[in-house]
């Protein structure tokens, strides 16, 4: 990163990138910079870097703060409030799940898809914050989403997201993707776009602290299984989406063939299982028949 340091916050950030990798963080230095930044409180991360003054002592007392937090293992996003997610920085607490970059790479596969300026009526099922929903909306402004969480603290950190961008035109629907009902009540749908709970409940007790101290278990266990949410997903959608739509489910890595056999059984086509950027297969893609049979 280039620009003027003042050598005071220079040093702090040196200090606070040293105490993050003494505990084992990878991106120390990246880190660093994101809690200094969230400390004074500044809109850019190079406004850090151009300011030439130290920090004041409610600002250092701030910082502090923030590093003991992340220090006890808490993410730094739930720390900073905040996180990026392809065009969108959007608002992250405890409410709901820190969007992940697999997910960016689940909205670019179905933008590929998709296009981008045909009409088209999408559903997001489980919105957590809102990052899938809303790239939509900002990606396509003339689609129509609804999307669905059975969370009513997601729904409403969602909805502030929403409010941030001025993305009006979202359906928010207070729901449980996995009840018949709701696919019976819904639009018939172009696009079922998810990133539900697929962790089974044995693989959550090996996730890291930093996973399992913080964020909520309802937005990444899906039962015993791990294929609890997803199946009913398939279901509904092969309810619910038009002949030709598409179907996007953000799956684990070793679920790639129980998820194409559930996919097979509730009659969709064109199934396969597509890499994320790591080359690892985490995308279930499929359509639903042009004509049922
Ligand atoms: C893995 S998180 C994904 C959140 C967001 N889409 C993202 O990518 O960051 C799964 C979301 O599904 C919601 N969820 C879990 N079970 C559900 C159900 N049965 N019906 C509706 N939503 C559910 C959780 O509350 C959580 O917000």
């Amino acid at each position: 990163m280039t620009g003027v340091v003042s050598v005071c916050l220079r040093h702090r950030l040196e200090e606070v990138a040293e105490r993050l990798s003494e505990v084992g963080i990878e991106a120390p230095q990246t880190e660093a910079e994101g809690l200094l930044q969230a400390a004074v409180g500044a809109k850019h991360r190079q406004a850090i870097y151009q300011e030439e003054r130290d920090l004041s002592p409610e600002e250092s007392e701030q910082l502090e703060s923030f590093v003991q937090r992340r220090l006890g293992g808490e993410p730094l996003q739930y720390i900073t409030g905040e996180a990026a997610f392809r065009l969108l920085t959007l608002n992250v607490d405890r409410r709901s799940l820190i969007p992940r970059p697999e997910t960016e790479g689940l909205v670019e596969v179905v933008m590929r898809l998709m296009g981008s300026n045909q009409q088209a009526v999408a559903l997001d099922a489980g919105a957590g914050c809102g990052p899938i929903a809303l790239s939509l909306a900002m990606e396509c402004p003339s689609w129509t989403v609804l999307a669905a969480d059975n969370s009513p603290a997601a729904l409403e950190l969602a909805c502030e997201n929403a409010l941030r961008y001025d993305l009006r035109h979202i359906q928010w629907l207070e729901a449980d993707v996995t009840k018949l009902e709701f696919w019976r009540l819904l639009q018939p749908l172009d696009l079922m776009i998810s990133n539900p709970p697929y962790v089974t409940e044995e693989e959550w007790e090996q996730l890291p602290p930093e996973i399992r101290n913080f964020e909520p278990r309802g937005a990444l266990v899906a039962g015993p299984e791990g294929l609890e949410v997803i199946g009913p997903l398939l279901d509904g959608a092969s309810m619910r989406v038009k002949p030709g739509g598409l179907v996007a489910i953000e799956i684990g890595q070793t679920q790639g063939d129980a998820a194409t056999g559930r996919a097979n059984v509730a009659g969709l086509v064109d199934i396969r299982v597509a890499p994320d950027m790591s080359g690892r297969p985490r995308y279930l893609i499929a359509r639903q028949p042009q004509v049922s049979h």
